[in-house]
């Protein structure tokens, strides 16, 4: 495997573990009604051979009612240290139960439960089982990346 190659899934697989580093928190676009959306979310997890690249989600949100629509989404991650980024091209399949899904959840901190739970600001109690109900595993199918780290010395670049 070309070095670069092996650079980049070494570095996303670094990102799931290190809080700190810039390709931890990526921009996921989706096509929308409106047209293309951005937002940010946290790299939950990588496999490789296929590459697969996961994150967190509420099956509530904008996100997946477009991936519903179109299952097509981009990655951005951008390490501004080493000044790289990442583009990455995919398909996402929204797993809502399995073994998987129960894994993934037993990950989500009792702090985070809220978030997927149904609105109940200023309320102590959150519904443990709405919220997981809600919980979704955004798992992406890798079809492209493309790598570019910006330097003095000549920008680099790999697609693969
Ligand atoms: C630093 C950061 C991390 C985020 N992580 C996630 C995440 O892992 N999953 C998620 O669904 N939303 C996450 N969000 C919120 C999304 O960016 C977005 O606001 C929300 O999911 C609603 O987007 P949508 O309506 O387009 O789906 C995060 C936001 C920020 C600022």
């Amino acid at each position: 495997m070309d070095d670069l190659k092996r650079y980049c899934l070494d570095t996303l697989v670094r990102a799931v573990h290190d809080r700190h580093h810039g390709w931890r928190v990526p921009v996921i676009s989706t096509v929308s009604a409106r047209g293309p959306q951005g937002r940010c979310v946290i790299l939950r997890g990588v496999q490789r051979d296929p590459l697969l690249l996961e994150f967190f989600t509420d099956r509530r949100s904008g996100k997946v009612v477009d991936l519903v629509a179109d299952c097509r989404m981009q990655w951005t991650f951008w390490n501004p240290k080493a000044q790289e980024q990442l583009r990455v091209w995919s398909e996402v399949e929204m797993l809502l139960e399995g073994t998987v899904v129960d894994q993934a959840w037993s990950r989500v901190p009792a702090y985070a439960w809220r978030d997927y739970a149904t609105a109940t600001s200023g309320t102590a109690e959150v519904d443990m089982a709405q919220a997981r109900s809600n919980f979704v595993l955004g798992r992406a199918l890798v079809t492209g990346v493309e790598f570019l780290r910006l330097s003095r010395d000549g920008h680099v670049t790999l697609e693969f």
